[in-house]
């Protein structure tokens, strides 16, 4: 299926998990994908899978901080400079969670939480929509469709007293999404918002989830979500007609009755 041809592509946070299968899923559909993380070693063995199952100069590399406005600047401008079109399909995929209540969580990781969550995605969707704003037009916007997709979450939509702190930081980006769709909508561009409940990851260790935690999903809503059910659903947004929007996808684990 190549449904996405033609589409120049970024997504941060490709260097494990979720961002990573929708790397994978959107370059065999036929998009070329920018991929940025940290971690670059990653990316590059990502970059080589991709250009040796499809084709050379279907993905290229903007490794570094997401939060960073110039490494922003830098995944922007790698999809315009590798791919000869500007970005068109912006999956704002970044981020991390943390164990713990308002009242249980490390106050040492808010910040950097805070920042990669919240201000990291806020700074690539102004920076990304921004741009889309510069190639729509009335007259050309549903010749060729323009898409900025936020990974938010179900704690971003039902309040989840076990992981208070990183549900702000959803609800906190929910709001923006929603906003963002309103704002630029209008003019031809999608604003969509992903809410996965539990997806088998890097995310719960990087959270600080206990292992008797995790097991205690596997039990009772298991089997959990893979990244690639997520990046699937991705996908199948992306690749409507310019016209249409699903811009609100919730996603759970079938036996997950709550977050
Ligand atoms: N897993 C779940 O249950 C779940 C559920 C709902 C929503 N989500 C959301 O889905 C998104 C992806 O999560 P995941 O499950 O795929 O987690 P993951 O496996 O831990 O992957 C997170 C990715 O984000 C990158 N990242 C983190 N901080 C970054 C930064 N400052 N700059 C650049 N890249 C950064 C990591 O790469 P580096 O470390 O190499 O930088 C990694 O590639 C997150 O926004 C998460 O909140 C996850």
């Amino acid at each position: 299926m190549h449904d996405l041809e033609g589409r120049s592509a970024v997504v941060s946070g490709a260097s494990a998990g979720i961002g990573r299968a929708v790397a994978l899923e959107l370059a065999r559909r036929g998009a070329r994908v920018v991929v940025n993380a940290r971690r670059v070693d990653r990316l590059e063995t990502l970059q080589r899978e991709i250009e040796s199952e499809i084709g050379p100069g279907r993905c290229a590399v903007a490794a570094g901080d997401c939060a960073e406005q110039g490494v922003i600047d830098a995944m922007l401008d790698t999809a315009a400079d590798s791919f000869g079109k500007p970005a068109d399909l912006v999956v704002v995929n970044a981020g991390r969670g943390l164990a713990g209540s308002l009242m249980t969580s490390d106050t040492a990781q808010w910040e950097d939480m805070v920042r990669t969550n919240l201000l990291g995605a806020a700074r690539l969707m102004r920076t990304a929509a921004g741009r889309m704003l510069d190639a729509v037009t009335p007259e050309t916007w549903r010749d060729h469709p323009h898409d900025i997709v936020m990974l938010g979450s179900t704690v971003g939509r039902h309040i989840s007293p076990f992981s208070s702190m990183y549900g702000s930081t959803k609800f906190a980006v929910h709001s923006l999404a929603e906003a963002l769709r309103r704002e630029v909508g209008p003019k031809g561009i999608r604003v969509s918002l992903i809410e996965p409940a539990i997806v088998a990851s890097e995310f719960q260790a990087v959270a600080g989830y206990s292992d008797e935690l995790v097991a205690g999903f596997d039990e009772r809503f298991g089997p959990v979500l893979e990244p690639a059910d997520v990046a699937r659903t991705i996908a199948f947004i992306a690749a409507q007609p310019a016209s249409v929007h699903v811009c609100d996808a919730v996603i759970r684990p079938t036996r997950q009755d709550y977050p």
